[in-house]
């Protein structure tokens, strides 16, 4: 079974419109010769619509960072996956560990808001990961398939992505070994609940650079990277990308 890599940049609560030419520069820089892999930009919701037709023209998706679990309704603030796909976009991330902390969501929500994707349509990328006291106490493994036992939704593999992000590893500098991080997507993969684990897409993330992320990208469970700060920059993006196997 070889599953298609995947990298996505998420760039959180950042960008203007100002920020729009960056599909402009990463089309530039992939000029040279494109990876084989998928690319998919996670924009705050503001930019979605500015990066659809740029996006296609690029061939990059475009995903929301997160979605409501209803469809519509009285939810102020909240964006629903109807709305997400209605704009064109075809991934949405959901679970991230920031909003786990900001919002206190819950992994029963995150797998609300997963089936949610679903039912529109979209490719949910749901995101679980340790925190530094878990790693340390030796309960990560444990701590990380529990989430994934309660934050996915009971659908086909390849219908979703797993992101596993140690906390520890966001925004830091610090990233998991390639050793450690392989051994917890063999560790994720294991845990799938259906029989058709082979086909589950599994992305790191967690301080992701140019410089890293062939030793990560390399390892056998490892099927692509979500990017945060350097996804902020189409270089260091396109560097990434051009790291897959
Ligand atoms: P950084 O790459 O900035 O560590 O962020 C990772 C992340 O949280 C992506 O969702």
């Amino acid at each position: 079974m070889t599953r298609r890599p995947l990298i996505a940049g998420n760039w959180k609560m950042n960008g203007l419109r100002s920020d729009l030419a960056w599909m402009d520069t990463l089309g530039a820089e992939l000029e040279g010769g494109r990876p084989d892999c998928d690319l998919v930009l996670f924009p705050p919701a503001t930019l979605i619509g500015g990066l659809i037709e740029p996006g296609q023209a690029q061939g990059v998706s475009i995903g929301g960072q997160d979605c409501a679990p209803a469809a519509s309704g009285a939810h102020t603030g909240d964006i629903s996956a109807e709305m997400l796909a209605d704009l064109g976009c075809s991934h949405v991330i959901v679970g991230h560990s920031e909003r786990r902390a900001d919002h206190g969501e819950t992994d029963a929500q995150v797998r609300a808001k997963a089936e949610a994707a679903l039912r529109a349509g979209l490719t949910p990328i749901i995101c679980i990961g340790e925190t530094l006291d878990d790693r340390e106490a030796g309960r990560a493994e444990a701590v990380v398939t529990a989430q994934l036992q309660a934050s996915a939704p009971d659908a086909p593999a390849s219908l979703v992505v797993i992101a596993y992000e140690p906390i520890w590893a966001i925004g830091t500098g610090r990233t998991a070994s390639d050793d450690d991080a392989q051994a917890m997507h063999a560790a994720i993969r294991a845990n799938w609940r259906g029989d058709d684990a082979q086909a589950l897409r599994i992305l790191y993330g967690g301080s992701v650079k140019p410089d890293n992320a062939k030793g990560l990208l390399s390892r056998p469970d490892i099927d692509g990277a979500l990017v945060g700060g350097a996804s902020l920059d189409a270089q260091s993006f396109a560097a990434i990308a051009r790291c897959v196997r």
